[in-house]
C-alpha cells in the first residue's frame, strides 16, 4: 500500500474514532441563540414560562439534541405547529441550550446526524 493511501486511512480512522461530540463543546453559535431568544418570545413564551425548563432535566435526560429538535419542529408552537423554518427552529434550540447553561461555540449548529449523537446529560455538567 502506498504511503499516501496509508496516511489517508490513518487520518480517516482518526476522524471516525474521534470524540463523540458533547453539549459542552459549544455546538451552536451565540448569534443563533440571540435570534432564538426573539423567536421564543414571539412564538413560545405565551405558553411556556421560563420555569418550564426545569422539566428539561427530567424529561430529556439521555435523549439527543436531534430528538429535541424534532419534538419542537414537529409539534410546536402547539397553536400553530410547524410554521417556522428549519433554521428558525435551530435558533430556538440554540437559545434553549443557552438558557440551560450549555456554552456557545464558533460554528452555527446545523441540522445533521451528528446532533443525534449529542445527548443531554445533566448530571455531568
Ligand atoms: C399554545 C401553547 C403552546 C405554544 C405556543 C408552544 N407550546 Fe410547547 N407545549 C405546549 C403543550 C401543551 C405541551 C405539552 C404537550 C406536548 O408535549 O406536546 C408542550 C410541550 C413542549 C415541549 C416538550 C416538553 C417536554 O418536557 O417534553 C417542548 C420542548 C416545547 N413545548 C417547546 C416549545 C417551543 C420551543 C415553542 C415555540 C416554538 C412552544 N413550545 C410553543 C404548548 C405550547
Amino acid at each position: 500500500m502506498s504511503g499516501k493511501v496509508l496516511s489517508f486511512l490513518l487520518l480517516l480512522s482518526g476522524t471516525l474514532r474521534g470524540e463523540i461530540p458533547n453539549l459542552n463543546d459549544g455546538i451552536y453559535s451565540k448569534a443563533q441563540a440571540e435570534d432564538g431568544a426573539e423567536l421564543y418570545a414571539t412564538y413560545c413564551a405565551h405558553c411556556h414560562l421560563p420555569g418550564f425548563y426545569v422539566n428539561l432535566e427530567t424529561t430529556w435526560e439521555g435523549m439527543s439534541v436531534l430528538d429535541f429538535y424534532y419534538k419542537i419542529s414537529g409539534s410546536m408552537p402547539a397553536d400553530r405547529p410547524r410554521i417556522l423554518t428549519q433554521s428558525q427552529y435551530l435558533k430556538i434550540v440554540a437559545w434553549i441550550l443557552a438558557v440551560n447553561g450549555f456554552p456557545s461555540g464558533n460554528k452555527p449548529m446545523l441540522l445533521n446526524n451528528n446532533l443525534g449523537l449529542i445527548k443531554f446529560k445533566f448530571g455531568s455538567k
